[in-house]
């Protein structure tokens, strides 16, 4: 049975190079929530990303360019099931491939962990996330009505299945 603490081993084995996306740490915090409020209409906080880094559960990836975090992509996992808590790029970088290389290769981490199933949420009308996702194969599975404390909007609940033949994931 594959165990979480092998996600250190796992992310050592992948490479580290300019603009590959790297494990997060507190000293992002800044940058994350400088992020969260230029991408977000319901920003994650400074104290919630104090909660999340370097609890095992949770994992998070950015990718920077020069000094600057560009993106970052937050996920919690399980021994089988993995769920997608946050992806972002900012504004200036987006349609460059960041986003679609944050998935890829989270996904294949998830993949050599032995994950079975990813999860994620997303706004009805949030199109640019939806595309992203169904390019991976995420598919719809289920709505939570006015879920959203905004503006009550719909969250669409999609499922990736992380047995299928990977597409764009490697
Ligand atoms: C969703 C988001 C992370 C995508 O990041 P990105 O770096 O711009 O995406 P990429 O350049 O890697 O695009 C990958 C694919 O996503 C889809 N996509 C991305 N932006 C899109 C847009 N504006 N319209 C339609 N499809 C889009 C396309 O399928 C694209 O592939 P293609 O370029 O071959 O057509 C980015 O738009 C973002 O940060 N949005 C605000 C935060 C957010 O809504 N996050 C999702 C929360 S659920």
């Amino acid at each position: 049975m594959p165990r979480v603490s092998g996600w250190s081993e796992a992310k050592q084995c992948m490479p580290v190079a300019a603009g590959m996306p790297v494990e997060l740490g507190k000293c992002d915090i800044p940058a994350l929530v400088e992020l969260e409020r230029l991408c977000f209409s319901v920003p994650w906080s400074a104290k919630q990303y104090e909660t999340v880094i370097g609890n095992e559960p949770f994992h998070l990836f950015g990718i920077r360019e020069g000094q600057e975090l560009v993106g970052y992509l937050t996920l919690f996992a399980s021994a089988w099931e993995m769920e997608i808590l946050n992806i972002a790029v900012h504004p200036s970088w987006r349609r460059q491939g960041y986003g679609q290389r944050m998935l890829s290769h989270v996904l294949h981490l998830c993949r050599k962990m032995g994950i079975k199933r990813g999860y994620l949420e997303v706004r009805r009308s949030n199109i640019p996330a939806q595309s992203l996702y169904t390019a991976f194969g995420f598919e719809e599975v289920g709505v939570r009505r006015r879920y959203y404390p905004d503006n009550r909007e719909d969250a669409i609940i999609m499922r990736l299945d992380l047995e299928t033949d990977p597409s764009r994931t490697d």
